[in-house]
């Protein structure tokens, strides 16, 4: 489904240019649950909005179902997006000026539900979560966590190919996380692809496989590996010649 090769993204330029990812190749097949953990600035919300289709600029190839994501307007980018992903935000970007209930059918809006059913699935996904109460408030009247779960309903109410999620439990309780990753198991299990990037080890295990991500280079998993191979796939861990 997803397949990057040699993904690399920088700010700035000349002498104040900075990687932030450095050659990733990465491959998600359909049906996969990945985890994505590493250090703080390690370049994980950043591979994840690539993934998501949310930033073109970066170089290297990035395949998504057979598109070639580069080659693609913005327009077409944004409109892959919509169609397959739901994305959990780190910091939620919930649109302020829609009610809880409004938010939630944006992504229903999008795929052209019809009224009836996006009213039953908005209705369904307030209850499940716990938010009903909730439904006519806007997103400055609501808790970090209350935020964080709508962010979740959001992205998971279109019932999309790809879920995409950036600490999705970060400002949870512990039971509403579990409850979270639970979720997220179930529509795994129902076909749902899933990366998801987290600090917590145990919501990591949730998944099939850890990616880990240090300085914006893939940590190589420790299989054996010739010299020039080595030398060729530049350094395992940090990025010694950027910075
Ligand atoms: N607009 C920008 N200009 C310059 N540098 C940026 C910009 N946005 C992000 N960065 C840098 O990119 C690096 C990776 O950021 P990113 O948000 O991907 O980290 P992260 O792994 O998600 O960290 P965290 O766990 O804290 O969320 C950071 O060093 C950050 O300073
Ligand atoms: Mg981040």
């Amino acid at each position: 489904m997803i397949r990057l090769a040699r993904v690399e993204k920088a700010y700035g330029h000349g002498a104040a240019r900075t990687f932030v990812l450095r050659r990733v190749d990465l491959e998600v097949r359909e049906g996969e649950f990945v985890s994505i953990m590493g250090p703080s600035g390690a370049g994980k919300s950043t591979l994840l909005h690539i993934l998501g289709m949310l930033d073109g600029d970066f170089t290297g190839e990035y395949h998504f179902l057979d598109q070639e994501v580069r080659a693609l307007k913005p327009r077409e980018r944004a409109d892959l997006n919509r169609r397959y992903v739901g994305f959990v935000f780190q910091s939620y970007h919930l649109i302020d000026d829609l009610t809880v209930y409004e938010n939630l059918e944006v992504p229903l809006q999008y795929r052209n539900v019809a009224r009836k059913e996006r009213q039953a699935l908005v209705a369904d996904t307030l209850d499940r979560f716990g938010i009903v109460a909730k439904k006519d408030l806007y997103p400055a009247q609501l808790s970090g966590g209350q935020q964080q779960l709508v962010g979740v309903a959001r992205a998971v109410i279109g019932k999309p190919r790809l879920i995409l999620a950036d600490e999705p439990t970060g400002n949870l309780h512990s039971d509403q996380g579990r409850e979270i990753m639970d979720l997220f198991r179930r529509l795994n299990e129902a076909g749902t692809t899933i990366v998801q990037v987290t600090h917590s080890e145990q919501n990591a295990a949730r998944g099939h496989r850890i990616v880990q991500l240090r300085d914006g280079w893939v940590e190589r998993p420790a299989a054996p590996m010739s010299a020039g191979q080595a030398a060729a796939e530049g350094p395992a861990v940090a990025g010694a010649e950027t910075h």
